[in-house]
């Protein structure tokens, strides 16, 4: 599996869930909260493979890149904060669609920079063979990414 067609296939997960928490009524909190775990599972396990194998990778063989990583980084850090919060809050509280709606836009924001600004640069970088390996390594990676959305690097100052 190649390394940014499993990145862009997280994100494509990512979406559709984002979608149907749009679409949940107003009253369907249960459905809410259900869907919002599974965003924090998602995103925290996505965040984690990013941070501990492909941004490292990608600042080493794609050094023009590394603003954007650097940027990228901080975007994690804002969503894992959030996703940490999200994780204990009542969903008929007042702020949770507000939140999560804001994390919509952060990540909407974040995902069209990685597919649009610089996994293109690092795709070019660093060809067919080593995205591949390191797609290897990320499906591998995934089993041990954490729960706790604070456990990835990011969420660190
Ligand atoms: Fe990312
Ligand atoms: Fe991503």
């Amino acid at each position: 599996m190649d390394a940014i067609v499993l990145l862009k296939d997280d994100h494509k997960t990512v979406e559709k869930l984002f979608k149907e928490f749009e679409k949940a009524g107003d009253g369907a909190h249960k459905k809410k909260r259900d869907i919002v775990d599974k965003i924090i599972e998602e995103l925290t396990t996505h965040a984690y493979i990013e941070e501990e194998i492909f941004y490292p990778a990608a600042r080493e063989g794609a050094p023009d890149t590394v603003d954007h990583i650097l940027e990228s980084v901080e975007e994690h850090h804002v969503v894992v904060w959030m996703l940490s919060e999200l994780r204990g809050m009542d969903p008929e509280d007042e702020r949770f669609v507000a939140k999560v709606t804001v994390l919509m836009e952060n990540v909407r924001h974040h995902v069209e920079e990685e597919e649009e600004e610089w996994f293109p640069k690092v795709r070019e970088a660093m060809g067919r063979n080593r995205l591949q390996e390191l797609g290897k390594r990320m499906e591998k990676a995934k089993a041990e990414a954490p729960a706790d959305p604070l456990a990835v690097s990011s969420a660190g100052t």
